[in-house]
């Protein structure tokens, strides 16, 4: 038996509440480890941790080993096994992901500096609060001794969606959608790949116009859309999200996967962003698939998600030591 440490940042928030529950229950480890659960969240929300608290030992998870609150993000981070960073400000109606960013960007440095202190190599770190792959080049920066691999930030949400927007429109079952590659930024810039995307048993033939005029606004602004009906930015869907990133980091994936990784040049794109690249993962380790062909319509688009990635690390360059 193994036990992991796990630490959920935000853990008073939406997001949090659907994921502290989708882990315990069915955790995305073997079936022998147990957890050691670390909640922070800031001062404020500690009265709320503790209904929180109760609530999970209500549950009488047997995959429960420990459950700590806290707003001390040393006591949270020490020898993490995963740290999920979910804590920041979420957007709200009428405002882009980018809006948070400088709100979010000390946040996340203040706590990428502390990772570093009391995190080993093995830490693996999933960033989530928004703008998610600039907050992950942050935690990058600021975190010299956690190796590049394993700082990751969440574009699950949009590979997720993307399928299941695809598998509506072909009456087709989500599964049997393939090679699903996202490109970019988890923004309205990201671009989703219907040229490279494959069912095995059959062709997929789609309008040009329903690609471009349809499916791939429709995936950049769901969230958007979310946010318009629900009140608030989504949740469940987040939250499930990370638990898809976590199983195919734990257990590898069949399927290219989509996950903000730091970008080394592949596909011209420029090196040091966080950016969206079709993964293979095995054994807990990801490869950039670099062979794919990217459609002369998709070109200009994935320039323009790498142009919104660099404008966003402009802004937070005094983060970025
Ligand atoms: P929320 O407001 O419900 O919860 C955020 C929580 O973070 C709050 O409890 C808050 O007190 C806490 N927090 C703020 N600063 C903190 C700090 N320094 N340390 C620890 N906790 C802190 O928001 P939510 O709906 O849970 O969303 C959280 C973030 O996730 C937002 O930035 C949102 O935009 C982002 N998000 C990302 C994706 C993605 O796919 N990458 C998807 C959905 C939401
Ligand atoms: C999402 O994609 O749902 C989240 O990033 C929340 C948002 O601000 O869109």
């Amino acid at each position: 038996m193994v036990t992991k440490n796990i630490t959920i940042t935000g853990a008073a928030g939406n997001i949090a509440y659907s994921l502290i529950f989708r882990i315990l229950s069915n955790p995305p480890f073997k079936d022998t480890d147990k957890i050691n659960i670390r909640l922070l969240d800031i001062s404020q929300s500690q009265k709320s941790l503790m209904g929180l608290k109760y609530e999970i030992e209500d549950c009488a998870f047997e995959s429960l080993e420990n459950l700590l609150i806290t707003d001390d993000p040393e006591l949270a981070f020490t020898d993490a096994d995963y740290i999920l960073m979910v804590g920041a400000k979420p957007r709200s109606k009428g405002m882009e992901r980018s809006d948070l960013i400088l709100d979010n960007a000390e946040i996340f440095r203040s706590q990428a500096q502390i990772v570093n202190e009391v995190c080993s190599k093995k830490t693996k770190i999933v960033i989530v609060g928004n703008p998610a792959n600039t907050n992950a080049l942050i935690m990058n920066y600021n975190t010299p001794k956690i190796p590049n691999e394993n700082i990751t930030s969440l574009m699950k949400l949009d590979q997720n969606r993307a399928k299941s927007i695809l598998a509506t429109k072909l009456d087709e079952r989500v599964e049997n959608i393939k090679n699903m590659v996202i490109w970019g930024n988890h923004s309205t810039t990201q671009v989703p790949d219907l040229y490279n995307c494959v069912i095995p048993s059959k062709e997929i033939s789609l309008e040009h116009s329903w690609i471009h005029d349809t499916f791939i606004p429709r995936v950049q602004k769901r969230g958007g859309e979310i946010i318009e009906f629900r009140g608030l930015s989504s949740a469940a869907s987040a939250a499930s999200a990370i638990y898809d990133h976590i199983y195919v980091l734990e257990f590898g994936s069949d399927d290219c996967e989509a996950l903000g990784v730091l970008s080394t040049g592949e596909y011209n794109i420029s090196p040091d962003l966080m950016f969206s690249f079709p993964l293979t993962i095995n054994d807990g380790t990801f490869t950039v698939i670099d062979n794919l062909d990217i459609n002369d319509s998709l070109t200009a688009l994935i320039k323009q998600t790498e142009e919104e990635l660099l404008k966003e690390r402009e802004i937070v360059k005094k983060y970025l030591p």
